[in-house]
């Protein structure tokens, strides 16, 4: 019997009761189709998307429930039906590889208790007609939480690594695998001619959140957990990505073989890892269930200490000859199971919610926790986000919550129990003004933070504002890199970009590794940043939303700081590609006083820059606004642009009301249409060139 028929022991209950039985099947269904539809769609998040939308065990629920109706109702299982899969689907982008022998999925015991182990016992002596008294041999494995891979030797040379796909086909990573670095490429030892080792690649706990905090720095996504990671990176297609992120590989078992390596599961692994394969070191050759349970609590103990994610054990027969004998029942072996942990789910209360501030502003409310013990580790915080997400799960301080370890990483809380309030609950309320340097904060509705304006006074900003400050586009400041960023802040030589301008070589000399010569390179390079322009200078100052091109833009329109400092919300507004958004957040950067004094202090430093010329006014494009489109037969975007910026004129990047004129060559797209329907006159390189006083514009 299959262990799915076991479980529907009471379908022929419903089988038989007619005349309810017309009802029951339309409701089965309506619930088949309804799960079919969900999972195919966690399906793709998951395999192909890389970004799955509900926890594996909502998954598992869905998945084991669809299970049983179809074993149920025969009549509505069908071959697409997502139980028929092995796994997910292949990304289409990568070259398919049909495997030599199919890669299974194993069973998973739903009983997270020792009862799990009992019943795989059970079935595999039922199967194999073991007497009483008799125990059967088992190798006991932790199962890895990531990817399942085959690595293709012949003649001792890897030729070919492939996902597991649908089990089937799956999809050729070979490049991206060879940079794993504990894959060996070549095998020294006589191995058979086909040698196909099967394992999974994964992703370090530690590598994982280094990988994230490198995403949030850069204002990407975080990774949901090491898995996806761990995928992402191995089907992304440049090698020379996967390689900076340091995948591991362990192994536990073959595909094809051209030649027997062992009479035992553990003999194989051994085999294995004397071949230079990983094989994780916590793994048991055991007899019977119980001793199988045992090695499930072990290690659940330890879960927490491990380098990597797992999310359960494997058993599996260790006889070679007893697998055979069992063989596979509906695509899955008979002689293995996965035995996982519950959700690592818990109870507490929610103490206070505090505010932290990021190196980019954003302020997030971190839930301080009654400590509680959550999977191995105890948890006292868990971050919320923003104010949305409080208001989305309905907290209040004080609140009984469910709490998570999400991917064993990042605690979070799930829900809250609002039947256990008891009315001393409050609110909570984002503050008004900056935790860490009491600057104003502000609610960018568009991505729903809140910010502190307090920009390069704010501590917590210091060193992104820093970064930003001496990066190429802004001040330029040769040599001056986070890392030296870091350096400074750490040893108090600077709190703010003006303290930059203060540096003398004596105290640059008590920095770890700084010798007279980096230190003098280091003070050329801040010196000659004195030198520049208005519009770098106002990129330089960070503020939100205001890029190199804006910054560009507010140079040339106001012409000196001091008019830009002044500019009222409704002056900035007139302002290129100025929206509301933008001239808000400027207004509130240089209403900082904070800021204007770091200003003050950059411009007593000596920086400077030259004052823009009076331009002799071109009445014709004086103040008028352009926007460029197409190929222009002789002018690069950039160099007409700038034509028309020294004349006084406006390039705009989009076509609004505001538009005067459209400068359209080859290829005008869109632009050129809604300059049409809008009257605004269209005219072309030459009639541009002509207003510019700019003879020819051909090119010779
Ligand atoms: S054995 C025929 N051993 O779990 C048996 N699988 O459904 C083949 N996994 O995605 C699998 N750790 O990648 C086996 N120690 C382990 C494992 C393991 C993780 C994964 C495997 C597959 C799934 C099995």
């Amino acid at each position: 019997m299959s262990p799915l028929s076991e479980n529907n022991a009471t379908g022929d209950l419903f089988e038989s009761a007619i005349g309810a039985d017309e009802t029951a099947l339309d409701q089965a269904r309506e619930r088949v189709d309804e799960l079919t539809r969900n999972l195919e769609r966690w399906n793709y998040e998951y395999y192909v998307l890389d970004n799955p939308s509900v926890p594996d065990s909502e998954y598992d629920k869905a998945f084991r429930e669809l299970q049983g109706l179809e074993a149920r109702y025969p009549s509505l299982a069908s071959p697409t039906s997502p139980t028929q899969r092995v796994g997910g689907a292949a990304r289409s982008d990568l070259k398919k590889v049909t495997h030599a022998v199919p890669m299974l999925s194993i069973h998973t015991e739903t009983d997270f208790e020792a009862s799990g182990a009992e019943a795989f016992d059970e079935r595999v002596r039922k199967a194999l007609g073991t007497p009483e008294g008799e125990q059967i041999e088992y190798d006991a494995e932790l199962k890895f939480d990531g990817l399942a891979i085959n690595l293709r030797y012949e003649n001792g040379v890897l030729v070919s690594a492939a996902t597991r796909g649908d089990g089937i086909v799956g999809e050729d990573v070979t490049a991206n695998v060879k940079t794993i670095r504990t894959i060996p490429l070549r095998l020294h030892d006589k191995v058979p001619e086909v040698l196909e080792v099967r394992g999974e690649v994964i992703m370090h706990k530690a590598v994982f959140e280094r990988i994230n905090d490198e995403q949030r720095a850069a204002g990407l996504k975080p990774f949901v957990n090491p898995r996806n990671a761990a995928a992402g990176f191995l089907r992304q297609l440049d090698p020379k990505v996967t390689a900076r992120r340091r995948l591991s590989f362990y192994a536990y078992g073959l595909g094809e073989v051209s030649a027997p390596i062992a009479l035992t599961h553990s003999g194989i692994l051994d085999t294995l890892s004397r071949w230079g394969f990983p094989v994780a070191a916590e793994r048991r050759v055991v007899k019977g269930w119980q001793a199988l349970a045992e090695f499930h609590d072990w290690v659940k103990s330890i879960r927490q200490t491990l380098p990597f994610e797992i999310d359960g054990v494997v058993y599996k027969v260790n006889s070679l000859a007893e697998q055979q004998e069992l063989g596979f029942i509906s695509r899955e072996p008979r002689w293995a199971c996965a035995h996982k942990y519950p959700p690592e789910e818990a109870l507490t209360h929610v103490q206070d919610i505090d505010v932290q501030v990021g190196r980019t502003g954003k302020l997030t409310p971190v839930a301080r926790l009654e400590p509680v013990f959550v999977g191995g580790v105890t948890i006292s915080n868990a971050t919320l986000h923003n104010e949305d997400f409080i208001a989305e799960l309905g907290l209040k301080i004080g609140d009984t919550v469910v709490v998570r370890r999400a991917g064993d990483v990042i605690p979070e809380i799930v829900r809250v129990l609002p039947e256990r309030r008891h009315g001393t609950e409050r609110d909570f309320v984002m503050p008004k003004t900056c935790p860490v340097c009491g600057s104003e904060t502000f609610r960018d509705e568009e991505e729903k933070d809140t910010r502190c304006t307090g920009g390069l006074f704010c501590p917590a900003q210091r060193k992104q504002a820093l970064v930003h400050f001496a990066s190429r586009l802004a001040l330029n400041i040769d040599g001056l890199g986070e890392k030296l960023i870091d350096q400074l802040l750490e040893a108090d030589l600077i709190e703010t970009p003006a303290d930059l301008y203060k540096l003398t070589a004596p105290s640059l000399l008590t920095l770890e590794r700084f010798g007279q010569k980096s230190a003098a390179n280091l003070l050329a390079a801040i010196d000659k940043s004195r030198e520049t322009t208005l519009a770098r200078f106002i990129y330089a100052l960070g503020i939100r939303h205001v890029g190199e091109s804006t910054a560009r833009d507010l140079a040339s329109h106001y012409r000196s700081l001091e008019a830009l400092m002044a500019a009222d919300e409704q002056s900035l507004l007139q302002v290129n590609d100025v929206g509301e958004v933008i001239a808000q957040s400027i207004r509130s950067f240089f209403d900082e006083p904070h800021n204007r004094h770091v200003i003050e202090a950059l411009l007593k430093a000596g920086i400077h820059w030259p004052v823009p010329q009076a331009e002799p006014v071109n009445e014709a494009v004086t103040g008028k606004t352009f926007v460029l489109t197409g190929t222009l037969p002789n002018l690069g975007r950039e160099e007409a642009k700038a034509l028309l910026l020294a004349q006084g004129a406006k390039v705009a990047s989009s076509v609004s009301k505001k538009t005067d004129f459209v400068v359209a060559g080859e290829q005008a797209g869109s632009k050129l249409d809604k300059a049409r329907s809008l009257g605004i006159e269209v005219i072309d390189e030459k009639a541009m060139l002509e207003m510019l006083n700019i003879q020819g514009g051909e090119k010779a």
